[in-house]
């Protein structure tokens, strides 16, 4: 069946890092590999009770067919998300999508014919590089520091591969963490200007601030900063990825061909998963539940910091996880290849993602990213102390 294969088959590309899932639930391993959330944070109680009321009561809503673009209530509820952010919308401008991966992907088929040029951060999500890959996009690196995107990168790459689009994850990236400062965010939307490229914005993690000062505005707040950045956004990271609730937020002459592409994927989203989030936004019990998953992360965020600070001080770098999920860590011998190790680390009873994966363009073998969401305390100690056995 080989021949019978679609050009965009023959390039899918499997996530790389789904090879350690495996691991994921196993008990006698300390699980700094996965990039979910913990259950932990998700109101189950809340969930369940909505989820009842929302299908005895509303049968005809939650378990029908439902516009393509979402529920109206939710689509306004989520324009008054991404208003608070600072970004000019209205109810119009959002497309409910089935998670924000779905997101990408209606974005990827709606922007990119093969070959086309995205630029991406290195390193990236793997998951925005798959819809890149499906659609036999060609990606291009760009530079990242601690600032996030390396304006002067950015402006060489956009001159030399004439790139339809760039694909950023500003606030708290996976994998590495970073937060881009708020001056670069105003370069990178000036040279989408100048080269007339589209601002693919992804941003799950803007929410999961733990440091003081941390300032996560969007790009797409800039003024006119909707005209041309397409801005991703998503319930999984603040209340549960099961219900999966992302959404877009475009120009207006995307819109269309956005919920014409969604049509054909799955002509709605989740009519109950919908339900569900928009009881519990529109009761007002989003933010306190914002809250309780901040104060969640940011006591084992500041343990791993501690432990990395004791075990690696001498031997690595590591970026200070503001927010979001994720530390990455940088060996200072550039010769280290995370990945050889894993299965050294696997027997002393700890997992990581080695970094390499992450970049499109081959480098970044010494780098690896550790969550902090899974572990207790105790357990995120003793496993960067055995992470420091196995890098010894
Ligand atoms: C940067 C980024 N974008 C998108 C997603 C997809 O999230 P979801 O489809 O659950 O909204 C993730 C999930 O980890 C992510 O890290």
């Amino acid at each position: 069946m080989q021949q019978h294969l679609s050009h965009d088959a023959r390039n899918f590309r499997p996530s790389a890092i789904r090879a350690f899932a495996k691991y994921i639930n196993d008990p006698n391993v300390i699980g700094f590999a996965g990039g979910s959330p913990s259950a932990e944070t998700f109101p189950a109680e809340r969930v369940a009770e909505i989820a009842a009321r929302v299908v005895r009561e509303h049968k005809t809503v939650a378990l029908q067919y439902g516009p393509t673009a979402g529920l109206p209530r939710l689509r306004e509820l989520v324009a008054g998300v991404c208003r608070a952010r600072g970004i000019e919308c209205a109810a119009e401008d959002v497309i409910l999508t089935t998670g924000s991966q779905q997101a990408l992907d209606l974005v990827a088929h709606t922007l990119l014919d093969p070959g086309d040029v995205v630029l991406v951060e290195l390193p990236s999500y793997i998951g925005g590089l798959s819809s890149f890959y499906a659609r036999s996009a060609e990606m291009r690196g760009v530079a990242q520091d601690d600032g996030g995107i390396v304006v002067e990168s950015l402006a060489e790459a956009a001159r030399r591969f004439r790139p339809k689009a760039l694909y950023a994850i500003p606030n708290f990236q996976n994998p590495s963490g970073r937060l881009m400062a708020q001056a670069r965010r105003d370069e990178v939307l000036r040279l989408a200007e100048e080269h007339d490229f589209v601002v693919i914005e992804d941003d799950p993690y803007g929410e999961l601030v733990y440091a003081d000062g941390a300032d996560t505005t969007p790009i797409a707040a800039r003024p006119d900063g909707t005209k041309r950045t397409i801005y991703l956004g998503t319930f999984s990271k603040v209340l549960a990825p099961g219900l999966r609730c992302g959404w877009i937020v475009a120009p207006k002459p995307l819109l269309g061909p956005l919920e014409i592409a969604k049509q054909a994927a799955d002509l709605c989203s989740g009519m109950l998963d919908q339900s569900i989030v928009d009881e519990f936004c529109a009761g007002d019990e989003l933010a306190p539940q914002i809250e309780r998953v901040r104060a969640f992360y940011r006591g084992k965020r500041a343990t791993m910091l501690a432990a990395l600070e004791e075990h690696f001080g001498d031997r690595a770098t590591w970026t200070p996880a503001d927010g979001g999920l994720f530390a990455w860590l940088t060996m200072n011998d550039a010769a280290l290849d995370t990945a050889a190790r894993i299965d050294r680390a696997v027997a002393a009873g700890v997992v990581y993602v080695p970094g390499a994966p992450f970049f499109v363009d081959g480098s970044g073998r010494n780098t690896m990213r550790l969550t902090f969401a899974k572990e207790p305390d105790e357990r995120i100690r003793d496993g960067v102390a055995r992470l420091a056995q196995v890098f010894a």
